[in-house]
């Protein structure tokens, strides 16, 4: 039985204690793994598919649009064409936007802030969460200064205008619950005004907009009301309207910063489960060939895998590699499947099998009831929210 390449001693011939140990740690891994693709789901996929198609795959590791699209100039801001105010046109009530987000947003979205990663601070910040994209058909900050009030998350940032402000337990005392919230929503409608006009530039560095619709000047807290210059008649034309594909992947991509912290930790974190499962394996009494492939083949898919997301920031052949990922992907998950099964039925004579086959038959019976009870409503959940925003 034991005719082996590995020294003479096989995975069976183990003491008991040591092939619990293998066991349990097999297992950790493989589920481990599932929690891994998980994560990988909420990273990278775009609503509703189980895992990233090429198409968020190029976008989150390249940067471009995925089919290949020639840039198209007509799409370019052009800054000259951004509306300018007349400081001598006729002045109509206004609102401080640039004060308000300042107050509202940048506080944690800024330096030192809990969230200064997105920073909201200056108006080129801000340009990139207007960038309009099929998620965000009026850009993210119009998506997130609209939603749930009952919640504070990366889809819905409203409570900072009201209970998550820096003053609103003052305020709430001061001026009773009635007139803060009607202050407050005056805040948020100006905000959303001012987006809707374009976000005119001009008019956020002068902290001076022009409200379209002035009642709610009156309103407004008063420290954010102000005269403002009209706007000229064609502001709004100068805006530019069109969804540009560039930008869009742009937003999605990777920043250089979080890749190497991603890279850093899957690289060792990896190198060390990678080398244990294979090694495992190795002790196996599969034939010598089997176990020459199959052994180290995780790691070195992963390797790839991780050189892949830098190689697809390449210019011209970037995607490519892009995709390449998803085949090193499915080669480390199937390898690693194989690994963990065949080193575990490998290791115990027909009485153990059994006992094994039953523990994975009771996980299967386990995550198929995750996924028809979890896994497939979320699924839905969030292709109806991918479909909602569009
Ligand atoms: C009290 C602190 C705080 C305030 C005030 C705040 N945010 Fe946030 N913001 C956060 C945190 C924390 C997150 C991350 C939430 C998460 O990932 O669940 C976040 C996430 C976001 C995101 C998503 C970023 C991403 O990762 O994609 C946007 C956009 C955003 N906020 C916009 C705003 C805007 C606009 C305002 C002002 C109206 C604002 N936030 C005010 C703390 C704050």
């Amino acid at each position: 039985m034991s005719q082996t390449s590995s020294g003479g001693i096989t995975l069976r011939e183990l003491p008991l204690p040591v092939r619990l140990v293998l066991t349990t740690f097999l297992m950790s891994v493989g589920l481990g793994y599932f929690w891994g693709m998980a994560q990988i789901h909420f990273k990278h996929s775009s609503g509703g598919e189980p895992l990233p198609g090429i198409k968020d795959l190029v976008g989150r590791f390249s940067g471009v649009p995925w089919p290949k699209i020639e840039k198209d100039e007509s799409l370019a801001v052009v800054p000259a064409e951004r509306p300018q105010i007349d400081p001598n046109a006729p002045k109509v009530p206004g609102v401080k936007i640039k004060s308000i987000i300042a107050d509202r947003c940048a506080v944690c979205h800024g330096n030192g802030g809990e969230k200064d990663d997105v920073p909201l601070e200056k108006y080129v910040d801000l340009e990139k969460v207007f960038v309009k994209t099929s998620n965000y058909p009026k850009g993210q900050f119009h998506f997130v200064i609209n939603g749930n009030r009952t919640k504070f998350n990366k889809d819905a940032m409203k409570q900072a205008f009201f209970e998550k402000s820096d003053d609103w337990k003052d305020q709430l005392k001061a001026l009773g619950k009635e007139t803060l919230e009607k202050q407050r929503e005056a805040e948020l409608k100006s905000v959303v005004d001012w987006i809707d006009a374009g976000a005119p530039e001009a008019t956020y560095d002068a902290d001076a907009f022009p409200l379209p619709d002035p009642v709610v000047g009156k309103i407004i807290t008063p420290k954010y009301a102000t005269p403002a210059p009209q706007l000229p008649k064609n502001a709004e034309k100068a805006v530019p309207k069109k969804v540009d594909p560039f930008k869009e992947a742009k937003s999605k991509q990777l920043s250089i910063n979080s890749l190497t912290q991603s890279t850093h930790a899957h690289l060792l974190s990896f190198a060390m489960l990678w080398t244990l499962t294979g090694l495992v394996f190795a002790y196996s009494s599969y034939p010598t060939f089997v176990k020459c492939v199959l052994s180290p083949i995780v790691l070195i898919a992963q390797v790839a895998d991780i050189s892949c997301w830098w190689l697809a920031r390449l210019e011209g052949v970037g995607p490519y590699f892009a995709m390449v990922i998803m085949g090193t992907g499915a080669i480390v998950g199937l390898g690693l499947g194989l690994q963990i099964v065949l080193s575990l039925f490998n290791m115990y004579s027909y009485k153990g099998k059994m006992v094994l086959f039953v523990i994975m038959l009771v996980g299967l019976v386990g995550f198929g009831l995750v996924a028809t009870k979890v896994v497939i409503p979320q699924l839905e959940e969030e292709k109806k929210t991918a479909e909602a925003r569009s």
